[in-house]
């Protein structure tokens, strides 16, 4: 697959689930490798995001296979070994980020590099507090991959996070979890909670205060079996296409509800789609549910502050869909998504343009004004699965056919997309 074209729809109808949440993916699959005994999970990420991880982890001793679906991790109960080779995160900050935390603590050296678009992403924000703890990280200027790390004993640090990241905060709690002593670890806004969800479902203790994280070193961690919840920044897509499309009607089986990161569901609600929540569970403390999603006429949005931080990976689908608001839609307090697989801010903007559309482009976020038409274009992603997939669903309502070249980039978190919408589309 390279080049693809999308044609416009008249609605999505049907019922759909996702293949696992790629966050919670990349942090079981992390825990299960350094804990004791054999985790089973169903539907993992299907993402080559969550595939880095899982070959990192086997590089770094852990047993792998995958029979009917599920995937077995069997772990080394805290003891990794020496990789023989560099270690290839890919395109995931992800897995470069909250690996480093795991390996700074484990008496080997390890060096981690990606592709060209993970070594231009900031590391100094966990080299910071990693070093603060003890361990020894080199990274080209200090701050970009490919990453050196002798990892080693580690003691516990206060630390008050710069960033609302929840990959430095996971990293941090990894490398807390075997250092000695008891970590704090403060971020400025709250986060996605799957890190500290997902050290309790393996077994450890850790405790919150608003947004302070308190967890004690030396704790061992135990396998767990598992079924991963359908990837809510997934579904976006198609609940933002239901959202836009007149007679569309969708229902999003066992997708995952957690709070800090369902935000989306009320954005959506507020504009004016119809959403409920049909079912609602709670597995490995993370929320599941299905929720059914029709189109409504939608008004309009200012989104800031902390719903920029949890909205960060849905901000680019939610502006490719904003022309077809009333008032269209302002992004502020987003200057993260500048330094994502791509500067998320300047290729929204840029393939709206090419799409026909009116936008405001700020250093912090944008502004999408609302009605207005778009045609088909010839859409660049610059290798971002998220803007790839976020132009696919813009490209429903445009006048027109849309082709997304490169297409395949949509891989990196969710290689059935293409599959997925044609099969809900209804022309
Ligand atoms: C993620 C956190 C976010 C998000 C990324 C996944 C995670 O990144 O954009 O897609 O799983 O923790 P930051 O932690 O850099 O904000």
């Amino acid at each position: 697959m390279a080049d693809i074209t999308i044609r416009p729809a008249r609605a999505v109808i049907g019922s759909i689930r996702l293949p696992g949440d790629k966050s919670i993916s990349h942090r079981y699959g992390m825990l299960a490798a350094i804990a004791q005994g054999t985790s089973r999970f169903r539907n993992f990420s299907t993402g080559a995001d969550c595939a880095s991880t899982v070959r990192c982890m086997e590089q770094l001793g852990a047993m792998v296979s995958k029979t009917d679906g599920t995937l077995e991790i069997s772990g080394r109960n805290g003891t990794l070994i020496q990789p023989k080779e560099p270690l290839d995160c890919g395109n995931s900050g992800s897995t470069i980020r909250m690996l480093s935390g795991i390996l700074a603590a484990q008496p080997i050296a390890c060096q981690l590099f990606g592709d060209a678009s993970l070594s231009r992403r900031p590391m100094s924000r966990i080299i910071d507090p990693l070093s603060k703890m003890g361990a020894e990280i080199t990274a080209t200027d200090g701050n970009r991959p490919p990453l050196k790390i002798k990892g080693g004993k580690l003691h516990a640090i206060q630390y008050q996070s710069p960033v609302a990241s929840a990959q430095v905060k996971s990293c941090v709690l990894f490398a807390a979890l075997q250092a000695d002593g008891e970590t704090v670890f403060e971020e400025p806004l709250r986060t996605r909670d799957h890190g500290e969800l997902g050290l309790r479902a393996f077994g450890a203790d850790l405790t919150r205060q608003k947004n302070r994280i308190t967890i004690q070193g030396g704790q061992k961690l135990k396998a767990i079996e598992a079924a991963v919840p359908g990837d809510i920044s997934s579904a976006a897509f198609f609940m933002c296409a239901a959202a836009i499309l007149p007679d569309s009607n969708l229902l999003v089986e066992d997708l995952l509800l957690n709070p800090t990161r369902a935000v989306l569901l009320d954005v959506l609600k507020a504009l004016g789609a119809r959403i409920s929540v049909v079912s609602i569970e709670e597995h490995h403390g993370e929320l599941v549910g299905a929720v059914k999603i029709e189109h409504g006429k939608l008004t309009g949005l200012k989104i800031s502050g902390s719903h920029a931080a949890a909205l960060i990976d849905e901000i680019p689908v939610l502006a490719a869909i904003a022309p077809f608001t009333r008032d269209g839609i302002e992004v502020h307090d987003a200057r993260e998504l500048r330094i994502k697989e791509s500067d998320r801010i300047a290729t929204v903007a840029r393939n709206l343009r090419l799409m026909g559309a009116t936008v405001e482009e700020f250093d912090d976020g944008l502004f999408v004004p609302g009605s207005q038409k778009l045609r088909g274009a010839e859409i660049d992603p610059a290798h971002d699965h998220r803007i790839a997939m976020a132009f696919a669903i813009a490209a429903l309502r445009a006048a027109g056919d849309t082709l997304i070249r490169h297409s395949e980039c949509a891989e990196i978190s969710f290689p059935e997309f293409y599959e997925l919408l044609d099969k809900v589309g209804e022309r």
